[in-house]
């Protein structure tokens, strides 16, 4: 969703900026703007489209010369993207300028508050209140002004700002949505979110909900909700700037999917200790709970779907899985002794982090299973695994999945351990299978070039169908959503069983059906779905283990994955879904990394 961008220093601001945005773009944003304060006041230039929109536009103007000021990619929420809605906002003074993510839930009423003191708004935003109320609170004292406007908010926000009176500052402020600081020599910025600083800084701050910043090029200081001083010191994050770009690849999501055995081996292989699996961060008596929720969005849910149907396997205790943006809505039968365990690649995701939110009030213990390090459901949650995946920038998540997978893996056989419900024998088998989860990754991967083949002859298709039973099904699921998101082209994930109760009305000649039989004592059940859709003409994709012959007279095309434990299936049949989804997008013409309408962090629920 929105990015933000903020720099103060020694040279030009914009070309900072422009850069910044850049690299932001992952995020998802339909128009894209910067504004420079400088010796004759703020100006700046905004854009409908892309950055590169805005780089030609800024080239073309002559008047952003200034070493401090804020950029923004805007993802719509109030308003059409459009030049005039996009940021920065400026004040009808001119005196400040606002770059905001997140939602100002009490806009109406402060539009028509300040519409009634004779304020002309010139967008549709609710980011436009913001410049305003600084103007109006504004006596000469920046600090203040911004302490009295954000008394006066409601909703999530990060924001940055500019004041023509001060044109070598900047100042930001948060709640309850990202902004991160980066401390520079003899510069300073802010951020959405650190790809935007890596190749500037690996030193950052994290701002938390109520906090100020209020920086020049070389001092910085951050003030508390109350208007006093707070010392935060920076932490070193050791990502670094390759792997936030692209290394020779079309695509960062063919990058992405392509890095799956490091980022599983980077996840794994620490956490394995004489033969144990250990998590040095968590602390959970499982012997309190009576059942476990998991709740997420998206892919992450998927992967919460997988890890519902191996917890419970290994555990035997009840496990539900919940979309996070329904949870709350269902008043959910939550206490202490419910153990939620909420997924999230971001650690931003809106809706997440609210069922989190409600789920602790009802007494629950939460640990959440999260990417990025310093994010808000990590800093929520009562304990955190995280992934070690990496940077992941491409909005269709891969490596974030397989990784979450991973995760539930090794936390279901830790459970399982921890209450005694598993033997010994069957949970070092289980583990050495983990262990060659990488390996067994990269022979996946190697079914490139045939799923390529595969792409090529199916990507005209104008809709299709995913299915398979139990954990085969759930990896439908993401196989589907992969495809939709990033090809345009629909899809649905059906439970095998299911079709034949509706869906299979809409079963035609030439439709392709992809089957996943990874399941073995599942695969006579599957077949027989296998025929019933070919009976009405389909065309059959099959997925299937090394060792399965029957699928090669089963389905018309096929796709064999390395053998592994049942259980452990998803992470290896994921990766030709994700390269036949890669594919056929790219045979489309997609915006692969950026697909239409779509967001990487979805801040807003
Ligand atoms: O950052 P999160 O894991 O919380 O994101 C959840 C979903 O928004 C995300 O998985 C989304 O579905 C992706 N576009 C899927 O590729």
């Amino acid at each position: 969703m929105c990015g933000i961008i903020g720099f103060v220093g020694s040279g030009e601001a914009a070309p900072v900026l422009l850069d910044g945005l850049k690299r932001l773009e992952y995020r998802g944003y339909d128009s894209a703007g910067v504004a420079v304060s400088g010796a004759d006041g703020i100006n700046m230039v905004k854009t409908i489209g892309k950055v590169e929109e805005l780089v030609k536009k800024v080239h073309e103007c002559d008047r952003l010369r200034g070493s401090c000021g804020i950029g923004h990619t805007r993802w719509a929420t109030h308003g059409i993207p459009s030049d005039i809605n996009a940021h920065p906002h400026m004040s009808e003074d001119g005196k400040f300028a606002v770059v905001h993510n997140g939602i100002i839930e009490n806009f109406t009423a402060l539009r028509s508050e300040f519409e009634q003191k004779g304020v002309k708004f010139q967008s549709e935003t609710d980011t436009e209140v913001i410049v305003c109320l600084l103007a109006y609170y504004y006596d000469g004292d920046v600090k203040k002004a911004i302490m009295k406007t954000l008394s006066r908010l409601e909703g999530s926000y990060a924001i940055g700002i500019l004041c023509a009176d001060e044109p070598e500052k900047i100042y930001a402020a948060k709640v309850a949505s990202p902004l991160i600081i980066g401390v520079g020599a003899g510069e300073n910025f802010f951020a959405s979110d650190i790809t935007a600083l890596v190749s500037h800084t690996k030193n950052v701050i994290d701002l938390d909900d109520g906090e100020i910043v209020e920086m020049t090029a070389d001092s910085l200081v951050i003030y508390n909700h109350a208007g006093k001083p707070v010392e935060k010191p920076a932490k070193f994050v050791a990502w670094d700037i390759a792997a936030a770009e692209k290394n020779g690849y079309e695509h960062f999501m063919l990058k992405e999917i392509m890095e799956q055995p490091g980022a599983l081996k980077a996840t794994i292989e620490p956490r394995i200790k004489d033969g144990w699996i250990v998590f040095d961060d968590i602390d959970i008596d499982m012997t309190k709970f009576n059942r476990i929720l998991i709740t997420a969005c998206g892919s992450a849910y998927y992967a919460g779907c997988v890890g519902r149907n191996v917890i419970e396997t290994l555990c035997r205790i009840p496990v539900e899985a919940e979309v996070a943006s329904e949870l709350r809505y269902r008043h959910p039968l939550v206490d202490e002794k419910t153990l939620v365990i909420v997924v999230s690649q971001s650690g931003e995701t809106a809706d997440t982090i609210a069922s989190m939110k409600e789920c602790k009030k009802l007494g629950a213990t939460t640990l959440a299973i999260v990417n990025v390090v310093g994010s808000t459901i990590a800093k929520l949650a009562d304990n955190v695994i995280y992934t070690w995946a990496g940077p992941e920038i491409a909005v269709a998540t891969t490596k974030g999945y397989t990784t979450q997978v991973a995760v539930l893996d090794m936390f279901a056989m830790w459970a399982a351990e921890k209450l005694g419900r598993i033997s010994e024998e069957e949970y070092k088998s289980l583990l050495v299978d983990l262990m060659r989860l990488p390996e067994r990754a990269q022979r996946a991967l190697d079914l490139s070039s045939r799923v390529k083949k595969l792409a090529d002859k199916y990507y005209d298709r104008s809709s299709l169908f995913f299915i398979g039973r139990n954990i085969d099904y759930s990896v439908c699921l993401e196989g589907s959503l992969k495809l939709k998101e990033i090809s345009y082209i629909h899809s649905e994930a059906y439970a095998a069983g299911e079709l034949k109760h509706g869906t299979i009305a809409l079963i035609e000649p030439g439709r392709l059906v992809v089957a996943l039989c990874c399941l073995e004592e599942l695969f006579e059940k599957t077949v027989s779905n296998i025929e019933q859709v070919k009976a009405r003409g389909a065309q059959v994709l099959g997925v299937a283990l090394e060792n399965n012959r029957r699928i090669f007279s089963e389905a018309d095309d096929v796709l064999l994955v390395p053998v592994t434990n049942k259980l452990l299936v998803p992470v290896i049949e994921i990766i030709p879904l994700q390269l036949f989804a890669y594919y056929v997008a790219r045979k489309n013409k997609c915006d692969i990394d950026k697909p239409k309408n779509l967001a990487k962090s979805v801040t807003v629920e």
